[in-house]
This record gives structure tokens, sequence and C-alpha cells, in this order.
């Protein structure tokens, strides 16, 4: 048994949080990561709607019970109806990413749910010990999706060394080896998110599971061209890792302006679409079901550490 802070406070058999990721995390993949003994997230992107929150909070309960949604913190500083969604579902776990929680927490914590905000910086973890989250999760540079640019290792350390609040990791944790080093380090769970990317309860474009699938842990860039080309106006303080393609190695670091990119852009086309995913890519060879991805990490994180604990 691995118990940790996470593992009590909301009832699950591993200390694993499957990581909010928009348009990637629907209810199907959420309830599977609660059904194999986590706890799965619903990534609400900033272009989600109530309407959507809703009908996915629903799937997700029916299939895993317990559940959590994942925010983005500065899109609600423009309109927080979605924070008000999520609440209405009853989760257990509402996640208040980049940007200051401070305005939010006290209506999660009204609503008897559970607060925790991903952190790139000391700074930032000071923000979020302002604003009274119940927990942080360190999130490093390797991670898919939008992420900071200290690496989860060191990141780890460090905000381990300068909190009392309990702490996750998020960014590169794929295997068993990658969640019991964050546990012996002290963390109390991690956040998973490029290793559910192969797996068929994704939700998102056709070609972005074979993509994964094909992509080497070299394969990634962390790179600004993506929200250009969609036009997300996100602040440059957080770039998003994908993995690249024709597309991002036309623009990247070329001087282009949002306009043109964005006129250049293809959805739909593969060599253009972004399919975001960390440098966890190169350890996903195979399209495997949720559960046996979550349950399989878990039981290897605590073969690992009853190994450890006997040395
Ligand atoms: C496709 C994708 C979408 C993501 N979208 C979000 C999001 O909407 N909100 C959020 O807080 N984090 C988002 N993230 C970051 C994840 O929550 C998490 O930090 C990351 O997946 C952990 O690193 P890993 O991908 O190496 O496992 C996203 C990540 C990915 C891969």
């Amino acid at each position: 048994m691995l118990t940790t802070w996470l593992t009590r406070e909301l009832g699950i058999t591993y200390p694993i949080v499957g990581a909010p990721m928009g348009g990637r995390a629907g209810g199907k993949l959420t309830g599977e990561v609660s059904r194999a003994g986590g706890i799965g997230m619903l990534g609400a992107a900033r272009y989600t709607t109530p309407e959507w929150i809703a009908a996915e909070a629903t799937v997700a309960r029916d299939i895993g019970g317990v559940f959590g949604v994942g925010l983005m913190t500065w899109a609600l500083d423009d309109d927080d109806a979605l924070l008000d969604a999520a609440l209405a579902a009853r989760p257990a776990l509402v996640s208040l990413s980049f940007g200051d929680p401070a305005p939010y927490v006290p209506r999660v914590h009204e609503a008897g749910v559970l607060a925790i905000a991903q952190v790139n910086t000391i700074e930032d973890l000071r923000v979020a010990e302002n604003a009274g989250v119940d927990a942080v999760v360190a999130q490093g540079a390797e991670a898919g999706g939008h992420t900071g640019r200290i690496a989860t290792l060191p990141l780890l350390q460090e905000v381990l060394e300068s909190t009392t609040l309990p702490v996750l990791a998020a960014g590169g944790i794929a295997t068993g080896r990658g969640l019991a080093a964050v546990l012996a380090a002290g963390g109390a769970g991690a956040l998973i998110g490029t290793v559910l990317l192969g797996s068929p309860e994704t939700i998102g474009p056709a070609y972005a599971v074979d993509r994964l699938l094909r992509a080497a842990s070299t394969d990634t860039v962390y790179t600004d061209v993506f929200d250009k080309a969609r036009h997300q106006p996100w602040s440059p303080r957080w770039f998003g890792r994908a993995i690249r393609n024709s597309f991002s190695d036309q623009f990247h670091g070329s001087g282009a302006g949002e306009d043109q990119i964005a006129a250049e852009y293809e959805a739909d086309d593969p060599d253009h679409g972004v399919v975001y995913a960390g440098q966890a890519a190169g350890l996903v060879k195979a399209s495997r079901p949720v559960a046996e991805v979550v349950s399989g990490i878990g039981s290897d994180a605590e073969k690992l550490l009853s190994r450890f604990c006997g040395m």
C-alpha cells in the first residue's frame, strides 16, 4: 500500500492523478484513471464550455466515482463560469494552475473541495501558499502541454525544501520508477499526462495518438507557435511542450508574427496540428488502456519501494 496525504484525503489506492489535459482528457479517460485506483481530472481548456464540464463529469463519475477538474487560472480572470460549472459537478479535487489562484480558492473550499495548483518556480509556490491551496504540484519543464522552464527534479527538490504543504510532481513521470522516485524524495504523489496519451480513451484529433506513439523523447519542442496559431493569449511565462512537426519546424524561433502564423495553420493537417506531449513520449510505445497504465505504474512503484525499504 502506498499511503500518502493524497491517498488518505481522497480515499484512493494509488497516489496517482490523471493530469488535467485540455482537449485530451474527457470523462472517459478521467473515469478510467479513478477506476484503476488513482484520481482522474477533466482538462477544462479556455475554450471549454460549462455544458461540456457537466456532461463529461457525469461520464467520469459513472465510471470511476471520484474525479477532479483542472482549470486555467488566468482564463478565469476574464470569465469564471467554468469554475461554477466545475463546482456544480461536485468533484473531489480542483486544480487552479497558471496564474494566481487566490480569488478562487475560497469558493473551492466553501464547496468542500480540495484545491491544488501547479507551480513552476519558488515564486509561484509562494503565490499558491498565500492563496491557501491544500497542496502544490511541482510541474517541470519536461511536462507535456503548458509548463515552466525548470526541470522536474530540481524544481521538486526546491519545492520540497521550501514548503510544509503536501507536494506532488508533474513532468516526465511515466513508469513505476518515476513514481517511486517522487515518493522516495518525499512527494505525496504524481500527475501523469503524456503516458496516458497513447490510450484509446483520449479525445482529440485522430492523428494525435499515432503521432505520440511514433515520437521519441527527443521529438518535443517548447514553443509558443501553437498558441499564436490558435490565437490563445497565453503569457510568455508558459510556452507549451508539443511533438514537433513541420509547422513548428517552420515557425518556432522564426520571428514570424501571430497573424502570419495563424494564417498558415491547418489544424486538421497532422503536419500542422498541435499534439501537446512531454519528453515521456519516448516511454509510450503501444496503445494501452488507461486502467492498465495506471495500475501498472502504481503496482510497479509499490514493488520498487518495498525493495528499497528492505535495503
Ligand atoms: C495534451 C496536454 C494538455 C494539457 N492541458 C492542461 C490543462 O488544460 N490544464 C493544466 O493545468 N495542465 C495541462 N497540461 C499539463 C498537465 O496537467 C501536466 O502538468 C503534465 O501532463 C505532466 O507532465 P507529463 O505530460 O510529462 O506527464 C496538459 C498537458 C498535456 C500533455
